[in-house]
């Protein structure tokens, strides 16, 4: 095995908000992956950062009256702590809002534009007269300019699903200001992203990417690739441009090169030689962990600027899904997103850490944290089998046979078949099938206790004549104890550290293959504690309390999703002009079942809906996939406009509309009539 130079980073939190479970998916994904490469001994860093710039935490800093330094130094502290919590290990943890971040930012800017890839364009926004600013489109609400529904986002309609520019929307605001946004001119920088459109297809091709990646950048390159605005005007939180006065990066251009300059704050400590890994004929190895919603950054933008810029490109960008909670986006009002914090001041980390790997893959799919089968399955798994097998064990060497393990192997054989399965298992974590590793460790778990069921060391140890077999029997049983410990190490760091402690072995890829004999161990002490259902609920219940609805009001910056970071405050909004009676009788409201319910091909945000409303079934699209799971709406009662003008759709007909309450995103609430009502009922 020769020794690898290896380079790792997951994407940069955003610094205006808290970590929630959602991200800890890649961090936990990417730390297992980072203690498996440094445990084969190879030279490998794990690096990240915050990241600290862009309108959000400008405007957020501003809301709290404090400085955007201040905030994001706050924000840093809690980061690191969750992530020291949790185990996750980097070996630096830096800001985007550092002078070694600048220094590369600019370095970088001005290689790409001394090489042509900087182009300049004035360029008409929508600014908030106001607040004398530009207003970023998700500042931006109005009314969509193909259905006409009222108060959409800036950029995209919930309710047909179109998307568009700010500047076709109706009655456009400013969510800062309320103010009505007005045109202005500025010119901006623009990044040459097209010119590297033959080098990234090379690059797409040769790069050992997941297939669905792969796909993903091969449309891009058929709608074709187009400039990249990385400028921003003043007011903005970031690094001015060189040359430029009161224009700034764009936070996503200086974001990835975070990566390099948290690895060259490390090299500074450290006395790496940064070019090593950095310079276009490197041989260490790049590797980048994301989430899938940011794979253009990082496979188009990012390589294309590294290869402007004179540096060599990551070998492979790894995506993963995102993690749903009980089977639905994570969501504030059920209890479902769960900060980092909340978590920890109810539960083991290592029992996250554990369900994570059990079901995580090389795929971009994803990943339901499903509460009942995350305590059954780690205490089934963790608790029944691993822990199992020490504890049935260790007590009687302990107490009978002067806590020293046997002289010799009882079941070299099965011994044997543990250790051979170590390769196996190492390649299935390279692959990041982290499921497999898991699967099979656990498949050797059952093998050692069946083992000891079989020989039931307590029956053995009330039998004079049969010590000896009673002591063969437990040190084998701790022997494979350790060697199933030790593939655990890397999704387990707490337990393993713990085993070492009480097998007084430091057991790694180096000597796992070696049987502990006559060897001294330590007085067993319960490794793993059960999951209370108590306490995951108890999880649940704080999760609720830490954003009641009154602190959702007030308190602008909900943290947390890409969609809504910091979102600003929700007001409510003003009773619309007095209507007749007559003009309400218009509106058929009717009583409708969910008859069958599915998410749309290509509609990211809207489910198709069947609508039983007693003679007859109506198909409705309704921009709700943000707030709730089809399955879980099949057979559920609503309220649906029945004589609503029926619109087609790109996807269909759409046959009414159903009513929700709500600003969007995971905030999203359907109506429900109260129980008893039926199918077809007019609502009056
Ligand atoms: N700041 C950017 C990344 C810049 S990298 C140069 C960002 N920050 S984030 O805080 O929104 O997300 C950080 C990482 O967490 C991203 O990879 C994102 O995909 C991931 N996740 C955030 N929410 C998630 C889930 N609910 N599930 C899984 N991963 C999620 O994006
Ligand atoms: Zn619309």
């Amino acid at each position: 095995m020769s020794k690898r130079q290896i380079l790792i980073t997951s994407a940069l939190p955003y610094a205006n908000g808290p970590i929630h479970l959602g991200h800890l998916l890649e961090y936990i994904q990417t730390d297992i992956w980072s203690r498996f490469q440094k445990g084969r001994g190879h030279e490998c860093y794990y690096v990240c950062a915050d990241d600290a710039h862009g309108t959000p935490i400008m405007l957020k800093a501003q809301q709290q009256g404090i400085s955007p330094e201040q905030m994001i130094a706050q924000t840093s502290i809690e980061h690191q702590a969750d992530f020291q919590e949790f185990g996750v290990a980097f070996d630096q943890y830096h800001s985007t809002h550092s002078p070694e971040n600048q220094e590369l930012a600019n370095l970088i800017y001005q290689r790409l534009d001394a090489a042509g890839h900087i182009k300049r364009k004035t360029i008409s926004q929508l600014f908030d007269p106001e607040k004398q600013m530009f207003l970023p489109d998700r500042f931006i609400k109005g009314d969509c300019p193909k259905c006409g529904a009222l108060d959409q986002n800036g950029d995209s309609c919930d309710v047909c699903g179109a998307t568009y520019s700010p500047t076709d929307v109706k009655n456009p605001r400013s969510v800062i200001s309320g103010a009505t946004p007005v045109l202005k001119d500025s010119e901006h920088f623009f990044f040459d992203l097209p010119a590297f459109e033959q080098m990234l297809k090379d690059w797409t091709r040769s790069g050992s990417l997941q297939e669905e990646m792969a796909n993903k950048l091969q449309e891009w390159f058929t709608d074709g690739l187009q400039m990249w605005d990385i400028s921003r005007d003043a007011p903005y939180f970031g690094f001015e441009i060189p040359g430029a006065p009161n224009k700034f990066f764009y936070v996503w251009l200086d974001a990835p090169i975070g990566y390099l300059a948290s690895f060259k704050a490390l090299c500074q400590q450290q006395g790496i030689d940064f070019d090593t890994f950095w310079s276009k004929d490197s041989t260490a190895e790049v590797y980048h962990f994301i989430g899938k919603d940011i794979i253009y950054f990082h496979s188009l933008f990012w390589p294309a600027m590294l290869e402007g810029a004179g540096f060599r490109k990551p070998n492979a960008v790894y995506a993963h899904g995102f993690v749903t909670v009980n089977g639905a986006k994570m969501s504030k009002s059920k209890g479902t997103f769960i900060k980092a914090r909340t978590y920890l001041d109810h539960l083991n980390p290592e029992y996250l850490r554990y369900y994570f790997a059990s079901k995580l893959t090389a795929a971009i799919t994803d990943l339901d944290l499903n509460l009942d089968d995350f305590a059954q399955k780690v205490n089934a798994d963790l608790v029944g089998k691993v822990v199992n097998i020490a504890s049935r064990c260790a007590g009687f060497i302990t107490k009978r046979f002067d806590s020293t393990l046997a002289s010799s192997l009882a079941e070299p054989e099965l011994f044997s078949e543990f250790t051979e399965a170590g390769e196996r298992i190492a390649s299935h974590y390279e692959k990041r099938d982290y499921a497999r590793a898991i699967r099979d460790i656990m498949a050797l778990a059952d093998k050692a206790n069946q083992y000891i069921d079989a020989k039931a060391p307590w029956v053995l140890v009330k039998d004079d004549s049969k010590q000896q077999e009673a002591h063969d029997v437990c040190s084998m049983g701790l022997n494979l104890f350790r060697v199933l410990m030790h593939y655990l190490s890397p999704v387990l760091p707490q337990m393993t550290a713990q085993s070492q402690a009480f097998l007084q072995d430091n057991f790694g890829w180096h000597n796992y293959q070696q049987a502990l004999l006559s060897h001294r161990i330590e007085p067993f002490k319960a490794l793993m504690q059960r999951v209370e259902p108590a306490k995951v609920a108890a999880m649940l219940e704080a999760s609720k309390e830490s954003l009641q609805p009154q602190a959702e009001q007030t308190a602008p910056a909900k943290t947390a999703t890409k969609t809504d970071t910091a979102k600003p405050v929700q007001a409510i909004e003003p009773i619309a002009d007095t209507i007749s009676i007559d003009d309400f009788a218009k509106i058929d409201l009717r009583v409708a079942r969910i008859a069958h319910a599915e998410p749309v091909e290509g509609a990211d945000k809207l489910i198709r809906l069947e609508l039983d409303i007693g003679n007859e079934t109506r198909q409705v699209f309704a921009g709700i996939k943000s707030a709730y799971e089809p399955a879980d709406l099949i057979g559920r009662y609503t309220v649906m406009v029945a004589n609503l003008a029926p619109r087609k759709m790109r996807f269909g007909l759409s046959e009414g509309m159903v009513l929700a309450a709500g600003p969007g995103g995971s905030d999203l609430f359907i109506l429900s009539p109260d129980s008893g009502a039926t199918a077809g009922m007019r609502v009056k």
